[in-house]
């Protein structure tokens, strides 16, 4: 198939992100044959001009074919629409959001399509900040909050759907005949509980506004146009202290996100026990058949992955993101399989599993896998409401170095364990830290403020990965060579509850002898 349309309209956005006009259809000449409405096409610019495909097989559209394609067509706009679920719980981020920035322009941009390669994009993804704040995910999208006497009206600028008029529906590579068809602006009212307007118009707006004196915000980094339009009315500092406010607005999830949240783990615990089922496919073949087959569950089930799945063999495992995959897979070694379904509504789990490819751990397997599990219980015990964001991690570390003093990794006649973990002397065969919050972005909130985040406390609602690991490098000459090449991490995601805490990924055994009758049971 080629890839393109016949007369290919780039009519969707302006060097690096937005677009400013419509389009028109050309006919031999490459004169516009119709320009039928020029305020839509950008005010007093000219209607885009166009060029027909260089090397695909038809170069022209006859007058007679364009106006055989502008007719013809039932009408399919849908009508009393019930909101998305999302949309109350977003209202109620978006009156958060105008408190804490009265008299001040806020504009928070989906992102634009990255090409991968000729006529090809990268799947999109929605801005988190967008996502959150809206409970849309499509692309080339803005939300405005333009400040009131009291507070903020919030608009959406989304794509429409594709003319019939102008030829876009078939002739643009993007259009609906092309790539599916998309919601009308009035039916995204209806789901999304916004007014919405054309989001071709929206730099064009935003510039002329900015001329207002108005404080202007932007979440930078996913639309270069519109960050161009606004130009000197951003401030790159205030700018900064905007992402940290919403990426701390994120840190408390509602009983909806909880919902979220659990349906990416339920689907998580799905897609590894496919891979569980499949271990003998991927030793015959590579880490590979893993990664695939963790995929296509979360395909199914969900929008996509949320991170790169580590599918991490052998000493890969040892690699904290091991995401080529390319490795054999051996029965008598380990598979640390790192990998979350990411929801349609763009959750994500985090969940990390290592299992003994033959389904038995070996003594030394058994002995390092053991004392990650005893890391991993001290550090779920530690989440609980008005316990300190770190205090998790500190109790999983004291154990991991307990175990690595007892095991002579660590010189026991030199250093006792609050001297190893004041020096951080653990810290070579730990790695990482053991968690993070978990949300919309697999590292959720990683943007908020330290006094909120890390340097808090926690409280109910709060989702939170814990994730303790050892890993021995193959080349390290500080551990017995048996120990080279084995790596273990254990990740579950913990939701903090008004009393305690609630794994939501206990779907998956984590005990050694519950894994090894877990995966003989698959046998
Ligand atoms: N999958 C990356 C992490 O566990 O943080
Ligand atoms: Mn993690
Ligand atoms: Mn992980």
């Amino acid at each position: 198939m080629d890839a393109r349309p016949p007369t290919c309209v780039a009519i969707r956005r302006a060097p690096g992100g937005t677009t400013r006009k419509e389009a028109t259809y050309v006919t031999e000449d490459r004169t516009p044959a119709v320009a039928e409405n020029p305020e839509a096409a950008g005010g007093d610019e000219e209607p885009q001009q166009f060029k027909g495909r260089k090397n695909g097989l038809y170069s022209e559209v006859s007058d007679e074919l364009a106006a055989s394609m502008k007719s013809g067509w039932a009408d399919t706009e849908l009508h009393g629409l019930a909101p998305v679920p999302q949309a109350p719980y977003a209202a109620e981020r978006r009156a958060k959001l105008s408190a804490a920035y009265p008299g001040e322009r806020l504009v928070v941009p989906a992102g634009t399509l990255k090409m991968r390669s000729n006529d090809t994009d990268y799947g999109f993804r929605a801005a988190s900040e967008y996502v959150h704040l809206t409970g849309d995910r499509t692309e080339d999208a803005v939300l405005v909050a333009e400040p009131t006497e009291d507070g903020h009206d919030f608009g959406l600028y989304l794509l429409p759907r594709s003319d019939r008029e102008n030829g876009e529906f078939w002739l643009d590579g993007y259009g609906e005949l092309w790539v599916g068809r998309r919601h009308s602006l009035a039916e995204q009212e209806q789901l999304l509980g916004l007014p919405v307007r054309d989001v071709r118009k929206a730099a064009d707006e935003l510039a002329d506004r900015a001329a207002d004196g108005v404080p202007t915000r932007i979440v930078r980094g996913y639309d270069a146009g519109l960050e161009a339009a606004l130009g000197d009315v951003l401030d790159a500092d205030k700018d900064a202290e905007f992402k940290e406010f919403l990426s701390g607005l994120r840190l408390v999830k509602d009983a909806w996100e909880i919902g979220e949240l659990r349906a990416a783990c339920a689907a998580t615990v799905n897609g590894f026990t496919d891979c569980v089922r499949e271990l003998g496919q991927a030793v015959a073949t590579s880490e590979r058949w893993i990664e695939g087959t963790f995929w296509r569950r979360a395909r199914v089930e969900g929008n996509d992955v949320g991170y790169g799945s580590i599918c991490a063999a052998g000493p890969h495992a040892t690699t904290l993101h091991w995401v080529r995959n390319d490795g054999e897979v051996r029965p008598g070694e380990l598979l640390l399989l790192d990998a979350g379904v990411e929801t349609h509504t763009l959750y994500t789990a985090d969940v990390t599993r290592t299992l003994p490819i033959n389904g038995r751990f070996d003594e030394l397997q058994r002995k390092i896998y053991d004392a990650v599990y005893d890391a991993q219980e001290a550090g779920i015990a530690a989440v609980k409401p008005g316990a300190r964001f770190r205090d998790f991690h500190d109790a999983s570390q004291r154990v991991l170095a307990e175990r690595l003093l007892a095991w002579g990794l660590l010189d026991a006649s030199v250093y006792d364990v609050e001297k190893v973990l004041e020096l951080g002397l653990q810290r070579r065969w730990t790695l990482h830290g053991t968690g993070h919050m978990l949300g919309l972005d697999v590292h959720d909130c990683a943007h908020s403020r330290t006094e909120e985040h890390v340097d808090a406390l926690l409280v109910p609602g709060m989702v939170l990965t814990v994730e303790p690991g050892l890993y021995f490098q193959q080349d390290d000459l500080t551990v017995p060579e048996e120990y080279r090449g084995i790596g273990v991490r254990i990740e579950d995601d913990i939701l903090v509850t008004a009393d305690g805490n609630e794994n939501l990924s206990a779907g998956l055994p984590r005990r050694a002898e519950d894994v090894e009758a877990w995966m003989a049971s698959f046998a």
